[in-house]
């Protein structure tokens, strides 16, 4: 791996020590951005937030948030006074980066608007601080460091969840810092005012500190999709199984729900962009590789539950690639409608938050009224608590295909024709509920 030689491991910035913030620039006013600078406004920074998007801005302006996330208006509001938003760069001491990374057609990262931010930055301020919050490959903060060797750069990558965003950041698992300035490390510990546990490393680890947590966590969904299937096989309950693994504090819990694979804005994006970089460096990622494949063929195996037949009349149940948060991005459930709509059925969707091109429904009695399957693809309690009694007074045929293994009433006798993922399938069909 590349490791540059001419970076000045710290710099000396004494005039800068224990000085506290007192204005930070946030450009890129998305997920990453808009949470990010909320957290430091709530720590009494004045936070300047930028983005091209002049709409967004000026809804947010107003206090009108462009995302679903619990708590975000409240904190919004009650930030107001140490928040502004713009589309114009400010000149600044430190600026934030959280603009996307997108996937580029071959997989790899497209680091275009990182680039575009940076040179920004370099002509407002040549000498500025420049932390990068986006994703970005492995050697990206080394290179721009030594494309702009008067910035200094610090990457510190992002672990928010969607849905959780605000208290994730409140409080946080960690914080990386990837930077060799030593006086920027410092600044940002004072800045994010944390708690956590901080791993202070090198650009470049704290980079793909972040690829391998995301890959962990894709393999680890993979993994017991996989034990699903083979559960469905052999007739054992997927997650008892889950159950029974979790319990070894060397496996833990968290990430083995079995269902229908994970999507998002990050997960697939993120592991085709280190899949793409290790090709360069003809260092092959198997796991990671295997978890991906693994995830394709578990949106076919939710397919081959539902036996559509053309001209039926299916209902996904949940649009967003997960609950508490409206974001669409590589969702799952648009990927199975794609498939489904292939095959000339007729789609009906319905989710609390998402709003899709679909022909998308206002409540979820109208979504599943004479359908001949539902299948739920996101885990809102809406569909966890969605009574046995309606699917059979609503539906052409009560068929409730559970993608997320969230169905409260999976093992209970109630006369609808019941299928999760490796759970008891062979015993749960006509109502002979275990
Ligand atoms: N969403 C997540 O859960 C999450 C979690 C961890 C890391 N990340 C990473 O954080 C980064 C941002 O992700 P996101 O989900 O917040 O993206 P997003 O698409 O929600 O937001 C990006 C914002 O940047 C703005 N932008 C683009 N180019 C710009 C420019 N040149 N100047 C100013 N603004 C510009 C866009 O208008 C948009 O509002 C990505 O690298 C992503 O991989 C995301």
């Amino acid at each position: 791996m590349h490791k540059s030689s001419v970076l000045p491991y710290s710099r000396d910035r004494e005039n800068d020590k224990g000085r506290d913030e007192v204005q930070v620039t946030v450009i890129g006013t998305g997920y990453v951005g808009l949470v990010t600078a909320i957290g430091l406004a709530e720590n009494g920074h004045e936070v300047i937030c930028v983005d091209l998007n002049a709409e967004r801005m000026e809804q947010l302006t107003k206090g009108i948030p462009p995302i679903t996330e619990q708590g975000i208006e409240e904190a919004l509001q009650a930030n107001a006074a140490r928040m502004t938003f713009t589309t114009v760069y400010p000149e600044s001491d430190l600026y934030l980066v959280a603009v996307g990374t997108p996937e580029r057609a071959d997989g790899s990262c497209d680091l275009t608007a990182v680039e575009a931010v940076v040179a920004q930055i370099s002509r407002l301020n040549p000498e500025a601080n420049v932390v990068l919050k986006s994703t970005v490959p492995p050697g990206t903060t080394e290179r721009l460091q030594q494309s702009y060797p008067e910035l200094r750069f610090a990457m510190v990558p992002e672990f928010l969840r969607e849905g959780t965003a605000l208290a994730d950041n409140r409080a946080p698992s960690r914080l990386v810092i990837g930077t060799r300035d030593h006086m920027l490390a410092e600044r940002l510990e004072t800045l994010f005012l944390t708690t956590a546990p901080v791993v202070q490393v090198d650009p470049t680890t704290a980079e793909l500190t972040k690829y391998a947590a995301n890959s962990f966590l894709a393999v680890k969904i993979s993994f017991i999709n996989e034990i699903a299937r083979l559960a469905d096989a052999v007739g054992a309950d997927v997650a008892e199984v889950a159950h029974g693994i979790g319990l070894d504090p060397r496996i833990g819990p968290a990430f083995l729900r079995a269902g229908a694979g994970y999507g998002g804005s990050c997960f697939p994006k993120d592991i085709a962009a280190l899949t793409a970089l290790a090709k360069t460096y003809e260092t092959p990622l198997h796991v990671i590789e295997g978890a991906d494949k693994t995830n394709e063929a578990q949106l076919d195996y939710v397919l081959q539950k539902i036996r559509p037949v053309k001209g039926q009349r299916i209902a996904l149940l949940g649009l967003a690639f997960k609950p508490g948060t409206d974001d669409l991005r590589d969702a799952p459930a648009l990927r199975l409608a794609e498939r489904l709509e292939a095959l000339g059925v007729h789609i009906t969707g319905y989710d609390p938050a998402a709003k899709t091109l679909l022909d998308q429904k206002p409540t979820l009695d109208e979504a599943i009224a004479e359908a001949d399957a539902a299948v739920i693809m996101t885990e809102w309690d809406e569909m966890k608590q969605l009574e046995p009694e309606r699917l059979q007074r609503l539906m052409r045929t009560p068929r409730l295909i559970d993608g997320r293994n969230c169905w409260a009433y999976a093992d209970r006798p109630h006369g609808v024709e019941y299928e999760g993922i490796g759970r008891y399938n062979q015993t749960f069909t006509n109502n002979q509920i275990r």
